[in-house]
C-alpha cells in the first residue's frame, strides 16, 4: 500500500482538514492542508469549515482547537505532550500563587498570562482569573496590553519567553519556584513560572561563539524559548513563522545559524543555513507522529470509529475559551 496515495484518497473523500506544525517530520508536514506557528494554526483551524480536524502536533495544540470550537471533532494521530506544557498543571498553578501570596504579592494584584504551550486545565485557571493566552509571536503585544491593568503579570509556564520579553521591554522580572522560592517579587513587573523547553535549552553560548568564530559574518536567529543568555547574543528572535520569513528573505550567500527545532531548520533553506548546535535538536514528542499514524487516524474516520479524539471537561473548555478568545480579540 502506498501511504501517501491512501492519505490523499482519504483527504479527498472525508470532511477533514489535516493540520501540522513546522516541527513535524517532513513526510507528515507535506500532507497538511494547514501549517503555521501556534498562533496561525489556532486562527486558521478555527476558521476551517470541515467537521474533522486531524492535528499533527502536540496535545496542547489539538486541545486549543477543541477549546475554541467545541463542535469540531479533533483527532490527534499521537497524543504527544509538549514537555514544557507538562511542567505545570492546575495544582502547580495554584501553588505558585500561594508562594507569591506568602512573599507579599496579593492574588488580586496578579494578571496571569499563559503561553499557549500549556494544558487546557491551566488555560482554564488563567481564564477564570481574568487572564489570557499568548504565543511566541504575540507575547510582547499581549504583555504590553496586560500591563495597562496596573497589575503584575504572572507568566506561565515558560521562564525564558517571559524573561526575554521583559528584557526586550525594559521590564523587571523574577522567577517563582514552587519548590525553593527566593521570595523576591515585590519589584517585578513580570513574574515567570520556572518552566522551560528542553529542546531550546540545547542551544548554548559556546554554540554561538563556535559559529561566529568559524564564519565571522554569520547571523544568529533563534526562537524566544531559548535561554535569555542566547537570545541576548542573537541577531534575530522570532516565532517559527517569523524565523522562516526572516531566513528565506536573506540573500542566498548569507550564512545563518538557527536556534530552533531540527525539522524546521532542515527544510527552511538548502544552502548556508546551520543548526545552532552540535546536537540534533529534535523535539521528541513532535517527532512521534509518523505517516502511518496519520493514515490510521484518517482511516478510523472512514471506518466510522474515530480514535484519539480530544475531549474536554465542559467547565475547563469554557474557562480556557475565555483565555484564548481574549488573545484572539486583541
Ligand atoms: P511557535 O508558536 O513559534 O510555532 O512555537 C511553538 C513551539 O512549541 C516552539 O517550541
Ligand atoms: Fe514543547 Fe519544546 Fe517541543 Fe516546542 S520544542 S513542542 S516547547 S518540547
Amino acid at each position: 500500500m502506498n501511504l501517501v496515495e491512501e492519505i490523499e484518497r482519504l483527504k479527498e473523500k472525508l470532511d477533514v482538514t489535516v493540520v501540522a506544525h513546522f516541527y513535524q517530520k517532513d513526510e507528515v508536514f507535506q500532507m497538511a492542508d494547514i501549517t503555521g506557528d501556534s498562533l496561525e494554526l489556532a486562527k486558521k483551524t478555527f476558521a476551517s469549515k470541515e467537521e474533522f480536524v486531524v492535528f499533527c502536533g502536540v496535545a496542547f495544540m489539538g486541545e486549543s482547537v477543541k477549546v475554541l470550537n467545541p463542535k469540531k471533532r479533533v483527532l490527534m494521530p499521537k497524543m504527544a505532550c509538549c514537555s514544557m506544557a507538562q511542567m505545570i498543571d492546575g495544582n502547580y498553578y495554584d501553588k505558585s500563587i500561594e508562594v507569591l501570596q506568602k512573599s507579599g504579592v496579593a492574588k488580586d494584584d496578579l494578571l496571569p498570562i499563559t503561553y499557549i504551550n500549556s494544558s487546557a486545565e491551566v488555560k482554564a485557571k488563567v481564564g477564570e482569573m481574568g487572564g489570557l493566552v499568548c504565543t511566541s509571536s504575540n507575547a510582547e503585544s499581549i504583555i504590553t496590553n496586560a500591563l495597562k491593568s496596573g497589575k503584575k503579570i504572572l507568566f506561565v509556564p515558560d521562564r525564558c519567553l517571559g524573561q526575554n520579553i521583559a528584557n526586550k521591554m525594559g521590564l523587571k522580572s523574577s522567577v517563582v519556584s514552587i519548590f525553593e522560592d527566593s521570595g523576591n517579587h515585590s519589584d517585578s513587573d513580570v513574574i515567570c513560572y520556572d518552566g522551560f523547553c528542553s529542546v531550546h535549552q540545547l542551544f548554548t553560548k559556546e554554540d554561538v561563539e563556535f559559529y561566529r568564530e568559524k564564519y565571522p559574518d554569520i547571523l544568529v536567529a533563534v526562537h524566544p524559548e531559548c535561554d535569555p543568555e542566547i537570545v541576548n547574543m542573537s541577531d534575530f528572535v522570532g516565532s517559527t513563522s517569523q524565523l522562516i520569513k526572516y531566513i528565506t528573505a536573506l540573500p542566498p550567500e548569507q550564512k545563518v545559524a538557527v536556534g530552533t527545532e531540527f525539522n524546521l531548520v532542515n527544510r527552511i533553506r538548502p544552502e548556508n543555513t546551520f543548526v545552532l548546535s552540535s546536537t540534533k535538536p529534535e523535539c521528541p514528542t513532535m517527532n512521534e507522529t509518523t505517516l502511518e499514524d496519520l493514515y490510521k487516524t484518517l482511516k478510523s474516520i472512514e471506518d466510522g470509529e474515530p480514535f484519539f479524539e480530544v475531549e474536554l471537561d465542559e467547565k475547563v473548555q469554557k474557562n480556557a475559551q475565555l483565555a484564548l478568545q481574549r488573545m484572539l480579540d486583541l
